[in-house]
């Protein structure tokens, strides 16, 4: 596996200079930060003024700034010998469409130009799974590119993905990351759902039989170290474990937590209900629901991220390893 060092002998990275974290103060970028940190490595750290640091130690270097000013990400990446870019505007139920392009498209833009213009030789890009998109049923691997992706959260990682594949010929080579729905102590998305459930919050379940496609936090911070030093530039890389149903995720939590199953099983049809009373109402409460009506029929996408094991070395932390991990992180809080 990866050992987190930047290879200063090929071509992959410029020789010296520390590696820029964006989105340090995030969950992801917050254990690319600790993993890097833990193999000895020069690592500068991007974070808001207003963020939440206290998740690393005293001494990392900081670097405040927001990825919509440009000056701010040129201070940011002087000097740098590569870029993680893991900043970004994490909200697929968020209204205003505006905040993703902002944040997640423009923003990425800054950081690009800014390494080009920086001579920073590498970036690896955080996308995701929903970048890609993918047909009910099919398995998806990184040749496919779903032209039917709904507005918001994954229309804006797909464009910031595009963007940053672009700058791939501009004197950067540019990696990315397509993880899928990232779990671990720290989440502060995905892990709202673990948490209900352990605190016995959870009485009923739609959708059971939807396929879930999760990948632990460090196996993704991981292959982003891995792609820095030897990702392929302008390839994708999917980075998710085998899916599973909710139902079946949900079993392996009860099982590892001891906490009960939710009690009811809604079938899809009530499920379905709901989602349409929400979409119908969202110009009003301004919530917007996180999947199509068209998308609720059968089991959803499930991804291939073999790729990732072959090319990367990535191996997947399995569910029930992953979860008790998260589990007694969040019990010791
Ligand atoms: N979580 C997942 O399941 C998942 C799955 C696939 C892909 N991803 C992608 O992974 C990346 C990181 O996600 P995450 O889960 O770590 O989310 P997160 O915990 O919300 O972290 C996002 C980071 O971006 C920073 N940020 C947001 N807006 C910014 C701005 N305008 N200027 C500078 N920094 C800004 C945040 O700063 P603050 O701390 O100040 O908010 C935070 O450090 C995102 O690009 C996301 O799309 C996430």
């Amino acid at each position: 596996m990866t050992n987190g060092q930047i290879n200063n002998s090929g071509s992959s990275t410029s020789p010296g200079g520390p590696v820029l974290v964006t989105g340090a103060s995030g969950f992801i970028g917050g254990c690319i930060v600790r993993l890097l940190q833990e193999r000895g490595n020069n690592v500068r750290a991007m974070c808001r003024p207003s963020s939440n640091r206290s998740h690393l130690p005293p001494e990392t270097e900081w670097v405040t700034g927001d990825i919509r000013d440009r000056d701010d990400v040129c201070r940011a990446v002087e000097g740098c010998a590569g870029v993680y870019h893991c900043a970004g505007f994490v909200g697929p139920t968020h209204y205003r469409l505006s905040d993703f392009e902002e944040i997640n498209v423009s923003g990425t833009r800054n950081v690009m130009r800014a390494s080009a213009e920086a001579g920073v030789t590498r970036v690896v890009h955080t996308s995701s799974i929903a970048a890609i998109g993918g047909g009910d049923g099919q398995l998806v691997d990184e040749s496919i590119s779903d032209q039917n992706l709904m507005r918001g959260y994954a229309l804006s990682k797909r464009k910031s993905e595009t963007v940053a594949l672009e700058s791939n010929n501009h004197g950067l080579q540019v990696v990315v990351i397509n993880p899928g729905v990232v779990y671990g102590p720290r989440d502060r998305y995905f892990g709202r759902l673990i948490e209900m459930h352990i605190k016995g919050r959870l009485k009923l379940i739609a959708f059971a039989q939807r396929s879930l496609c999760l990948a632990y936090v460090d196996d993704v911070a991981s292959a982003h170290i891995a792609a820095m030093e030897r990702g392929e530039s302008g390839q994708r890389y999917i980075v998710a474990s085998p899916a599973v149903t909710l139902g079946g995720f949900l079993r392996t939590l009860s099982s590892v937590s001891g906490v009960r199953p939710p009690l009811w099983t809604v079938p899809d049809v009530v499920g379905k209900a709901a989602f349409a009373l929400a979409w119908g109402t969202s110009p009003v409460t301004r919530f917007r629901p996180p999947l199509r009506m068209s998308e609720l029929s059968g089991p959803g996408p499930a991804y291939d991220g073999s790729k990732a094991e072959r090319e990367l070395g990535v191996t997947y932390t399995p569910l029930r390893e992953g979860l008790t991990r998260t589990v007694e992180w969040m019990r010791s809080r």
